[in-house]
């Protein structure tokens, strides 16, 4: 891996990423998921790979290529990046959540392909997963917590709401109503929230940019 003119102001510390969307299975063919494309996070890994971290990157199923240098942790469901996660936890100076967990999951999993035959319509049951970074944010301790919100309205409210909820140090708050923010594209209008109530907003910038901006904020913390 090549790191040549990158400061080296993340030495020391261990960030342990998430990212990408979860698969909730329903049968043997099909699932329940979203549109993350992983961008976000593997652009944190990445950069905080370059920057000196050390750094343990959970994923869902994405079409991305893991960075060069992190300790890469494949998950499919909300319960296996659960279980990934919270087995690194103990690792991690830093987590940062970017990764768009499945809020439900089908109550059941058919063992063969569910049938249409002899049915005009279907009713799905979900369950709840459980919500990892409330978990984290329970066992806290010294890391440096960090989530994301991806907001279709209220933007502020209910990002704030989820920085005190899950006792997080900062909020990425991210409305995806805006053009040129959210999924599937390569750049992002973010605020970042802080649990002191301050919040900082950034222009349109690349997934990159943002990166590299939630990095400054956690290397200027120590
Ligand atoms: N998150 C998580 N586990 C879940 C759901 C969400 O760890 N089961 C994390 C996400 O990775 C993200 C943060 O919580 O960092 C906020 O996710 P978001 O979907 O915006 O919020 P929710 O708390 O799920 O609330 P809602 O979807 O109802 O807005
Ligand atoms: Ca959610």
């Amino acid at each position: 891996c090549l790191r040549l003119l990158t400061p080296q102001d993340l030495i020391g510390e261990t960030v342990l990423v998430t990212a990408g969307p979860t698969r909730e299975e329903l049968d043997p063919v099909r699932y329940l998921s979203n549109r993350s494309s992983g961008k976000m996070g593997y652009a944190i890994a990445r950069a905080a790979v370059n920057r000196g971290a050390k750094v343990i990157l959970v994923s869902g199923p994405t079409a991305l290529t893991p960075p060069c240098g992190v300790e890469f942790l494949g998950a499919t469901s909300a319960a296996q990046m659960r279980e990934a996660v919270l087995g690194k936890a103990g690792e991690a100076t830093v987590i940062v959540k970017a990764a768009a967990v499945a809020d439900y999951r089908p109550a059941t999993r058919a063992a063969q392909k569910i049938k249409k035959e002899g049915s005009r319509e279907m009713t799905l049951v979900l369950e709840k997963n459980p919500d990892i970074l409330a978990e984290l944010g329970e066992i806290k301790g010294a890391r440096y917590l960090v989530g994301f919100a991806a907001e279709t309205a209220d933007l502020l409210a209910n990002a704030g709401k989820k920085l005190k909820s899950k006792n997080l140090d900062l909020i990425v708050a991210n409305d995806v109503t805006e053009e040129g923010a959210g999924f599937d594209v390569d750049t992002n209008i973010v605020r970042f929230l802080f649990a002191d109530g301050t919040v900082q907003e950034l222009p349109r910038m690349s997934k990159e940019e943002v990166a590299g901006r939630l990095l400054d904020v956690i290397a200027a913390r120590r």
